[in-house]
């Protein structure tokens, strides 16, 4: 794109301050300033203005429930056994998140939880996958998506930590898309001088970054049919798990979602169900009294089954739904900026908008999904926060139950 290329872009889009400081700029900045306003993607910000608000009719779905999962449990493993062994099924481990909640400048996989020895969350994820392998006796490509933020970290530690002893060529790193951040006027913020503010476009940018980073070449290439898509926080979690993915196919889904069964009623975690007829995910703070408290036919709450953000998708599902664009959330930020004099900003309170797309707007995309019950205790130790709940401490506790050593 050419300078006067951007200047279009910026004036079409009522963004033409963020060329303000342009002559300022060395030859290099105002390159790369010229090149990050051709890569961004100002549509979002009137996109989420003009979305409709409001859900449609929400009812029950059916889960498989851990009862039911143990009944045909060998024969929902032999099915994903057969299926892993034949290299159709990936995993992706969205690592792309800048994990603001536990507060360390690294990125979130490189935390070490370990109390006698080092434990990173990284190395607990391969860890758990290592075991499908040794089960399958195959390996299992995994596409770990970074950011912008902190893809040279995390690929520089992957290689530092010789891959965990997992086989290098199994592992793809990507970055995903990043989103530009407004104030509430929808002004697209300058972070500095020559670079806009931008963040990453939230967890369901996750297959449109994979596909644009050219990896759909080694899907393809290698005949995977299924993606399980996972976040980098839980340290208990199981992926490519023979008996999900052996369930999702036996059934006949597109798609399968590992839930577990909520503690309280008002328990924080995304419901599964249906919103029109299709599966969806009603977030906790859009729950209703009525939907929290409403009961099924056996008086056992209807709306019963968090998910974990551990997902499993058909890759021919996904590509049709690959340019359908994804609800935006608009998320209000403490966004780092310049002011009008070029002052740097470091805001204590909330200034303004990202805007995130959610995997689990995805599942409503799919035409069926399988919730599919895990065992919390043996499957969700997730790492949110320092302390408290979902924290560091929660989650050493659980590994000790589960006898990993720390
Ligand atoms: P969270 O919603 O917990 O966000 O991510 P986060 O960025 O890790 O943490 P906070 O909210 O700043 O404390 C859930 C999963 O989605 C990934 C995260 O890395 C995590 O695995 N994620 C989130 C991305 O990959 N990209 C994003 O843009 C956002």
């Amino acid at each position: 794109m050419t300078y006067a290329e951007a200047e279009a872009k910026c004036k079409e889009a009522g963004q033409l301050h963020l060329l303000k400081f342009y002559e300022e700029l060395s030859e290099e900045g105002k390159r790369a300033l010229v090149d990050e306003i051709a890569a961004t993607d100002f549509s979002v910000i009137k996109r989420a203005d003009a979305q409709e608000k409001g859900r449609g009719k929400i009812t029950p779905i059916k889960a498989l429930t851990l009862d039911e999962i143990w009944e045909k449990e060998d024969s929902y493993r032999k099915t994903g056994l057969a299926a892993i062994k034949r290299g159709e099924v990936g995993a992706v481990l969205l690592a792309g998140g800048m994990g603001t909640r536990l507060g360390s400048d690294n990125p979130k996989g490189m935390y070490n939880i370990g109390l006698t020895k080092e434990v990173y969350i990284f190395q607990r994820l391969i860890e758990n996958l290592m075991d499908v392998v040794e089960e399958a006796d195959a390996y299992v490509h995994l596409f770990i998506m970074t950011s912008d933020k902190n893809h040279e970290k995390t690929m520089a530690f992957f290689e530092e930590k010789d891959y965990f002893g997992y086989k290098k060529e199994y592992i793809h790193f990507f970055k995903q898309d990043m989103a530009p951040a407004t104030d509430y006027d929808g002004k697209i913020y300058l972070e500095q001088k020559g670079k806009l503010a931008t963040s990453p476009n939230g967890n369901g940018g996750w297959f449109g970054s994979l596909y644009n980073s050219g990896l759909d070449m080694c899907i393809h290439e290698e005949g995977i049919k299924w993606l399980n898509v996972f976040a980098v926080d839980n340290v208990l979690q199981r992926m490519a798990d023979p008996v999900f993915v052996g369930a999702t196919i036996e059934g006949g889904y597109v798609s399968g979602s590992k839930v577990i069964r909520k503690a309280a009623p008002d328990e924080k975690v995304g419901v599964i169900c249906l919103e029109d007829g299709r599966p969806s995910i009603v977030e906790y703070y859009e729950l209703t009294e009525e939907l929290m408290n409403a009961k099924d036919e056996k008086g056992e709450p209807a709306y019963n089954f968090g998910v974990i953000l551990n997902y499993l998708f058909r890759v021919d599902a996904l590509e049709q739904i690959l340019t359908s664009p994804l609800t935006l959330h608009v998320v209000e930020k403490k966004i780092p900026c310049i002011d009008e004099a070029g002052n740097e900003i470091k805001p204590t309170e909330p200034n303004g908008h990202k805007y995130e797309t959610l995997i689990l707007d995805m599942v409503h995309m799919m035409e069926n999904n399988l919730p599919f019950e895990v065992a919390r205790e043996k499957e969700f130790a997730p790492i949110k926060n320092k302390t408290g709940i979902d924290s560091v401490e929660s989650a050493r506790e659980l590994c000790k139950k589960n006898g990993i050593e720390l």
